[in-house]
C-alpha cells in the first residue's frame, strides 16, 4: 500500500516537473522570438477590433432597421384604421354604397379595410429591392387563397409566436435570394366590431372569432445589404484615414 502510494506520488511529481519544462520551452521560444510574438499580438488584436467594431455596426444597423418598421407597421395600422372610421362608416351611412374586398369592378363601391391596407402595403413594396409590406393570415379569404396565407417559415413563425404574445413584436435578420434582410411582424388582434363582421360574413373561412383574437400579422422586411456596404465602407475609411494619419 505505501509503496503504491509512493510510486503515484513519484509519478505526479515527474509529471509536474514535464509540464514546467514544457512551460519554460514555451517561455523560451516565446522569448527567441519576441518580435514575432508582439507582431502576432498585434494583429490578433487588430483583427479582434475590427470583427468587433462590424458587429457593433451590425447592431446598429438592425435596431435602426427595427425602429423604421415599428414606425412603418403603425402607419399601416393607423391608416387602416383612420380609413374604418372616418371613411368606411362615413360612407356606409348613404345609400348605394358597399364595402368589399372585390370594389375593383363594381360601381360606386369602396375597399373594405383590411384589403385597403393590403393594396396600400402592395403599392408600396418594391420586391426587386426585397422590400416588403404585407398583411396576411391563416385564414385568408377565398379571393386571397394564394397570396393571403404564410409563404414561408418566417411567417409561419411569427404567427405562432404573436399568437401567443399577440402585445409583441417578432423580428428576424435572415439571408433572402442572397441578400441580408430584416424581417419585422405585429399582430393585428379584433375588437367587437371586427367580430361581428367576421363571425357573419358568407365567404368568412372561419366564423367563431372572439374578442382579442389574434386575426393577422402586420409584416414589413427590408433589405440590410446597402447600409451594411455602407457601414463596412466606413470601416474601411477609418483603416485608411488610420494608415493616412500614421496611426
Ligand atoms: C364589414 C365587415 C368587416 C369588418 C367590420 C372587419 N373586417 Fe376584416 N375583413 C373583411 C373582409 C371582407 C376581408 C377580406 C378582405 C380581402 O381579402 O381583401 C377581411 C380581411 C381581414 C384580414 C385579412 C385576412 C386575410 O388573410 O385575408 C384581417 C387581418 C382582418 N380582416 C382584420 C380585421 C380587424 C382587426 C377588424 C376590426 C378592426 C376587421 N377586420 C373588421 C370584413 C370585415
Amino acid at each position: 500500500m505505501p509503496g503504491k502510494y509512493l510510486s503515484g506520488l513519484k509519478r505526479l511529481y515527474t509529471s509536474r516537473k514535464e509540464s514546467f519544462s514544457k512551460l519554460g520551452k514555451l517561455h523560451r521560444v516565446f522569448l527567441d522570438n519576441i518580435v514575432t510574438s508582439l507582431l502576432a499580438l498585434i494583429v490578433i488584436g487588430f483583427g479582434v477590433g475590427i470583427i468587433s467594431s462590424y458587429n457593433l455596426s451590425f447592431r446598429l444597423v438592425e435596431s435602426q432597421a427595427e425602429q423604421f418598421a415599428r414606425v412603418a407597421v403603425r402607419t399601416l395600422n393607423t391608416a387602416r384604421e383612420t380609413y374604418s372610421k372616418q371613411v368606411v362608416r362615413r360612407v356606409q351611412a348613404r345609400e348605394n354604397v358597399s364595402v368589399m374586398a372585390k370594389y375593383h369592378t363594381v360601381e360606386g363601391a369602396i375597399p373594405n379595410p383590411a384589403t385597403y391596407t393590403i393594396e396600400v402595403g402592395e403599392a408600396l413594396s418594391d420586391r426587386t429591392q426585397g422590400m416588403l409590406f404585407r398583411l396576411y393570415s391563416d385564414y385568408p379569404f377565398p379571393n386571397r387563397i394564394k397570396t393571403g396565407g404564410p409563404q414561408d417559415s418566417f411567417e409561419w413563425d411569427a404567427l405562432e409566436y404573436l399568437r401567443k404574445n399577440p402585445t409583441e413584436s417578432f423580428h428576424k435578420t435572415e439571408h433572402i435570394n442572397n441578400k441580408l434582410t430584416f424581417r419585422y411582424a405585429e399582430a393585428i388582434t379584433m375588437n367587437a366590431s371586427c367580430v361581428a363582421c367576421h363571425n357573419t360574413l358568407a365567404k368568412s373561412p372561419r366564423k367563431d372569432w372572439k374578442i382579442g383574437d389574434v386575426r393577422g400579422v402586420v409584416e414589413v422586411t427590408q433589405p440590410l445589404d446597402s447600409i451594411m456596404l455602407i457601414a463596412r465602407d466606413g470601416l474601411r475609411g477609418r483603416l485608411k484615414s488610420k494608415k493616412a494619419n500614421g496611426g
